[in-house]
């Protein structure tokens, strides 16, 4: 089982791949978990991600792409996996597809969650205070939404191209999103 979480920053993708985990004891990938931890560490991958992460801007493909192909082998995909904000780019989607047919594998779902700008800057404000992340502020926010729009919200057509999107409202509470997500999943 491999499943993808779509969706702006702050839409809750981090909270519900956490819940799904538990639940139903698969592995998450989440991007922008291995960059943070990379950064913390300061190893040369997190080096050149704070170049990118803080501003709100996208590391280059090539980077992600063979940062995804090591995290993901077939053993991994078999025992249920959830991408947490990879792919987020056309030229990512595209790879992966290539990397999923070479294994072989294939993606099971998309799951887009949807929430409007003004309740995700909200979030992410809100996160700022309480965690204090350093691309959670009001200038990164601004980036990392307009970024999203321009070049991770045509991943939404893309699959839906591909008849396995399922677009999923973020609002309410974690666990009536979840539930919502879980009625999609085949
Ligand atoms: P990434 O870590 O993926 O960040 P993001 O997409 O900006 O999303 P967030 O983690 O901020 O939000 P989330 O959707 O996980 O929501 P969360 O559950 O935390 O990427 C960070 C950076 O890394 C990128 O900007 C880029 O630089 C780089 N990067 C990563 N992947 C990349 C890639 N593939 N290519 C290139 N660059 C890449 O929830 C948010 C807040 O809301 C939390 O405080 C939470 O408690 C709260 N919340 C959650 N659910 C609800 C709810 N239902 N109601 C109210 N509040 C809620
Ligand atoms: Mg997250």
């Amino acid at each position: 089982m491999l499943l993808v979480l779509l969706g702006p920053p702050g839409v809750g993708k981090g909270t519900q791949c956490r819940m799904l985990v538990e639940r139903f004891d698969w592995q998450v990938i989440s991007t922008g978990e291995i960059l943070r931890r990379a950064m913390r560490e300061g190893t040369s991958l997190g080096q050149k991600a704070r170049e990118f992460v803080d501003q709100g801007q996208l590391l280059p493909d090539g980077i992600m792409i063979e940062l995804v192909r090591d995290a993901l082998p077939l053993s991994t995909i078999r025992k249920g996996c959830l991408l947490d904000g990879f792919p987020r780019t056309i030229p990512q989607a595209e790879d992966l597809a290539v990397w999923l047919k070479s294994l072989p594998a294939q993606l099971d779902a998309v799951i887009v969650l949807m929430v409007d700008d003004s309740e995700l800057r909200r979030r992410m404000l809100q996160r700022a205070v309480e965690e204090g992340r350093s691309d959670d502020t009001s200038d990164a926010i601004a980036v990392r939404l307009e970024t999203y729009h321009r070049q991770t919200a045509p991943l939404i057509e893309y699959y839906r191209a591909q008849g396995i999107l399922h677009e999923v409202s973020g609002l309410g509470t974690p666990a009536e999103v979840q539930k919502r997500i879980v009625e999609c999943i085949p």
